[in-house]
């Protein structure tokens, strides 16, 4: 990012966050439970195009893929556009956006998983990829990185890893977001563990690292989405 577009955003993000201050933080499943009918709209209206470059990094030989955060599919509608047959387990918190793929894509090889990923069995040596998009950003850095451990571990050897998610543009808007976070928390009572929707992505430097300490054997990040960082990471 430019560096007067760059003072200009977080000039913008710093006057959001002081007219939010107030505001109560959502419940995560209830947060997309409510906004499940505009949902897919919305989506694509930033990262409609993103949805279709990511779809074509997965490579052509998988057979058995993972998606993190799977929501109402719209990673899956341009994978399983690419490759019907594809065979997909989908973990989602929020069974109304499980819901809402299952009824689109009814014909298609796919599990449904309503659970908590950092608390999903992935096995090991089990899948050809494992894939994520735009869900990791809720996260604090110590459980993305023992979940990364997990799906290296998950992943079949020389199974890849295809993380697609919105990051922090520099320090300073990752340290002011996870520091309203953290705030906003308190403020709310929030117990330990209870997931709540706000955003607290980190830069991409951050999100490699995190990647690498995981053990991947590599780590590789890619600009071509437009609105989202992909990382794509290698067992
Ligand atoms: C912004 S949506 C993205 C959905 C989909 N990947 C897409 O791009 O349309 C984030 C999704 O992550 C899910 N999610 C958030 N935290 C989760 C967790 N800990 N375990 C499983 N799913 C989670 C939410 O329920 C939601 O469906």
């Amino acid at each position: 990012m430019l560096k007067e577009t760059q003072e200009k955003y977080l000039m913008d993000l710093k006057a959001w966050l002081s007219e939010t201050k107030e505001e109560e933080l959502e419940e995560m499943t209830a947060f997309f439970s409510s906004r499940l009918e505009g949902y897919e709209t919305h989506m694509k209206s930033i990262w409609g195009e993103d949805y279709r470059l990511f779809s074509e990094k997965l490579p052509k030989e998988c057979r058995h893929i993972l998606d993190l955060g799977c929501g109402t599919g719209l990673e899956l509608d341009e994978i399983w556009r690419r490759n019907p047959s594809l065979s997909v387990t989908g973990v989602d918190l929020c069974q109304d956006m499980l819901n809402r793929l299952l009824e689109k894509h009814a014909d298609k090889p796919f599990t449904a998983v309503c659970m908590d990923y950092f608390q999903y069995n992935f096995e090991k040596n089990k899948w050809d990829a494992v894939i994520s998009f735009e869900s990791l950003h809720h996260f604090e850095r110590e459980k993305k990185k023992q979940l990364y451990g997990k799906i290296r571990d998950s992943l079949k050897e020389g199974g890849v890893f295809l993380l697609g998610d919105y990051t922090a543009c520099c320090i300073e808007e990752e340290e002011l977001l996870y520091g309203v976070y953290l705030e906003k928390r308190k403020r709310c009572h929030t117990e330990e563990g209870h997931f709540v929707h706000f955003d607290i992505p980190l830069t991409e430097e951050h999100e490699t690292e995190l990647l690498k300490a995981a053990g991947f054997s590599s780590v590789e990040l890619s600009d071509e989405l437009a609105e989202a960082a992909l990382f794509i990471a290698r067992k």
